[in-house]
């Protein structure tokens, strides 16, 4: 690892130029003096050149080895959609690059896995960017749970819906690029963030319904327009993980679902002793039929995108600083596909 008194900066590139490139990777690696970002490749030359202009003046690249090669960056962020994640992210480990890749890790277990190896392989930081375990609540909690103040956790509520907010950009329709809809999109984060407070239990078997209602039918809402004749994923998926430890997680997602609220993107916790929400984070219990709130945050706006960035540059500088490791990754892409499986065939998965 690169030691965090070296004076030269770390060298950036990123690969994939779309809107997670430029909202939260390139705005954050512009923030720090002892990074510079020197390349930016996309699929699309034009793509890359808008990013790398708005940023400074970075290469630009429409060949992702070529740019590994040639440009030798220290760091490499992967924003490229997920059917790429394994194979841009190989390459950079390859090219002896620490890597922050966007979520989800792969498109397969397998393909997390040998992410995985290859990064303790080359001694490289291999960071997966899920920024809602970075939130001050969710790091509050963590505290709460392993403190001991909930007791034993036995039900776990994990909610990622939204009424009509299928994405109206990119290829989030597309099984074939991104492996799925609305659970490897949105519910792995709010899995990733269950699985962290809960100081990720060892999983025993998954269960899960998928349905395929709204996308193929309606073509607009939150995010924009779509077109409904090539939306080939689910538009909700319900699960239950259930743990060695004896307690479950039931797990709901959705692009597109008939509810009251147009968003909901929350987990609560029920222990023995207390319970907790996570958003804002909240730990509670009863007291003679009255709600005893034993804990509670203010909502306010902590800026988890650059915490989850800023905890992947200090860790590759040698500081000692929780990521959302290779390991952890492997373990959200197997219980991904775990649901993925259950749903596919009605049958529950082992794992
Ligand atoms: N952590 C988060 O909250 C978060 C938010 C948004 C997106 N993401 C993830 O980031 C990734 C990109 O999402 P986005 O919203 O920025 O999508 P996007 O469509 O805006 O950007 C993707 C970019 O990758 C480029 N690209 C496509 N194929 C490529 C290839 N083979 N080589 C190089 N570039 C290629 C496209 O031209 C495009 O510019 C996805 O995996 C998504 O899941 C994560």
């Amino acid at each position: 690892m690169k030691s965090a008194t070296t004076n030269s900066p770390l060298r950036v590139a990123i690969i994939g130029a779309g809107q997670v490139a430029d909202k939260v990777h390139a705005s954050y690696y512009c923030t720090r003096a002892d990074l510079e970002l020197v390349a930016v490749c996309d699929s699309r030359l034009s793509q890359a050149q808008m990013l790398a202009e708005k940023y400074g003046n970075a290469q630009v690249w429409d060949d992702p080895q070529a740019m590994l090669d040639q440009v030798k960056p220290d760091v490499v962020s992967i924003c490229s959609p997920n059917r790429f994640h394994y194979e841009h992210t190989m390459m950079a480990l390859n090219a002896g690059c620490h890597v922050m890749c966007e979520k989800p890790p792969a498109m397969t277990p397998e393909e997390a896995e040998e992410m995985c190896r290859t990064a303790r392989r080359m001694g490289k930081v291999l960071a997966y960017d899920f920024h809602h375990r970075f939130a001050l609540d969710t790091q509050m909690l963590r505290e709460q749970v392993t403190a001991g103040v909930l007791g034993e956790i036995y039900v776990t509520n994990v909610k990622a819906l939204r009424r009509c907010g299928v994405p109206g950009w990119g290829v989030f329709t597309n099984k074939e690029l991104q492996g799925g809809g609305p659970l490897i999109d949105i519910g792995i984060h709010m899995l990733d963030a269950a699985m962290y407070v809960l100081g990720f239990p060892a999983v025993k078997r998954v269960n899960a319904h998928s349905f395929q209602k709204i996308g193929t039918r309606k073509n607009s809402g939150q995010f924009g327009e779509w077109d409904p004749s090539t939306y080939t994923v689910e538009d909700a998926l319900f699960g239950t993980v259930e743990f060695h430890n004896g307690g479950i997680l039931r797990l709901e997602t959705s692009f597109a679902l008939n509810i009251v609220e147009q968003s909901v993107m929350n987990v609560n916790f029920c222990g023995d002793k207390a319970g907790a929400t996570l958003f804002p984070a909240q730990v509670y219990n009863d007291q003679s039929g009255e709600l005893n709130i034993l804990f509670k945050r203010e909502l306010a706006d902590d800026n988890r995108h650059f915490r989850s960035m800023d905890a992947f540059v200090n860790h590759v500088q040698g500081a000692p600083v929780m990521i959302a490791d290779a390991e952890q990754g492997f373990v959200i892409q197997q219980l991904v596909a775990a649901l993925y499986q259950s749903a596919e065939t009605g049958k529950s998965v082992e794992l």
